[in-house]
């Protein structure tokens, strides 16, 4: 069997470059080589506060987003996880075999319930439907930017414990493995924190050329940088340089490196060059979202066709869980 994999993202709306560097990007080239499952994960999004129009209108948008990057519904299945109940069934099986204290020492767990002030039990168990997501397809395979390992860790130690009690002889689930990128954390535009929606330090993946460059001009450089007649050291330039190399090509990266060292080049010099090569990138992603826009009825066609592929797979795996855990199968044959 072609080897799985699988990957979600929250509708968070616009994607931002730190999402497609990170897991996005990727994702459009392994469609072609595995058996690709693309899931937008919005009962994840709403352990934090919303409005339902709004979660609505983000799904949409974020399955715009994707497909004008390059997911391809005849490739990848790209689906909406409301669409498909398995994964909050999986989920509470899972619960029963997931350590408390596994939950309590995920960092995104701490980071997230620092800033509310009534913690849910949902966002504590978060991870627990993320490995539901997962194993639900038997994943071999989750390409995400580097804050998800240790998510994915917990992935695998749930698929162990299910393993040893319910299939002990021959395991049942894979223990996922992540796949990262080069670019597996890109920082945001403050220099310093993960490019993050929340914290509001994003560049859109469809935002227009002169948004970007609004973004880019004012971004922080090699502090020790003060004239354009300082020498610069690209490796303590916290975003720019980065970015030069997720975007421009090898010769660009290497007079990059050279003009700053021996300032020959401005930092604004250097976001200019870094702009060209973004745009180079992102217009062709931005001009096929325009015309997705313009016909919605082809995200709607995408994403039924892929719920009733997912959901296909998923039933298969509930009703084998289900049939080694001693659980009656529901009315009907689940
Ligand atoms: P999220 O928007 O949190 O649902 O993230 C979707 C995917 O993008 C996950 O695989 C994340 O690991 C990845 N990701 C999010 N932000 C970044 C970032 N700043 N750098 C690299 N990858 C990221
Ligand atoms: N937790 C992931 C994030 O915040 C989103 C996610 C949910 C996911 N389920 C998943 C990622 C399964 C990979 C696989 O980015």
């Amino acid at each position: 069997m072609m080897a799985r994999i699988f990957s979600g993202i929250q509708p968070s709306g616009e994607l931002h470059i730190g999402n497609y560097l990170g897991a996005v990007k990727n994702w459009v080239q392994l469609q072609h080589q595995f058996e690709t499952f693309i899931c937008i994960v919005n009962y994840h999004a709403i352990t934090a506060p919303y409005a339902p129009v709004d979660l609505e209108r983000r799904t949409h948008e974020m399955a715009v987003g994707l497909l004008a990057a390059g997911i391809d519904p005849s490739k990848a299945t790209l689906f909406v996880q409301s669409q498909v109940p398995e994964h909050t069934e999986l989920a509470w099986i899972f619960n029963t075999l997931t350590p408390f204290g596994e939950l309590e020492r995920q960092v995104a767990f701490k980071e997230k319930s620092a800033k509310q002030e009534q913690v849910m039990a949902g966002i504590f168990n978060y991870p627990v439907l993320q490995a539901a997501d997962i194993l639900l397809y038997l994943a071999d395979l989750v390409p995400v930017g580097e804050d998800q390992v240790q998510h994915l860790e917990l992935s695998r130690v749930i698929a162990r414990n299910w393993n040893s009690r319910f299939s002990p002889n021959a395991p049942y689930f894979p223990e996922p493995q992540p796949r990262l990128t080069p670019t597996r954390r890109i920082v945001g535009l403050d220099g310093q924190a993960k490019m993050s929606k929340s914290l509001g330090n994003t560049i859109g993946l469809l935002d227009e050329p002169d948004a970007i460059w609004e973004k880019l001009r004012p971004a922080p450089t090699d502090p020790a940088r003060q004239r354009k007649t300082d020498k610069g050291d690209p490796d303590k330039c916290p975003i720019i340089f980065q970015l030069h190399k997720a975007f421009s090509t090898d010769s660009t990266v290497r007079e990059v490196e050279t003009n700053c060292r021996e300032a020959k080049w401005g930092c604004i010099d250097c976001k200019k060059s870094l702009l060209a090569g973004m745009v180079a990138e992102l217009t062709p992603i931005r001009e096929r979202a325009t015309e997705l826009n313009a016909d919605p009825k082809k995200i709607t066609d995408a994403l039924e066709l892929g719920s009733s592929k997912a959901r296909k797979v998923a039933k298969t795996t509930i009703r084998e869980v289900k049939e080694k855990m001693g659980l009656p199968l529901a009315v009907g044959g689940a």
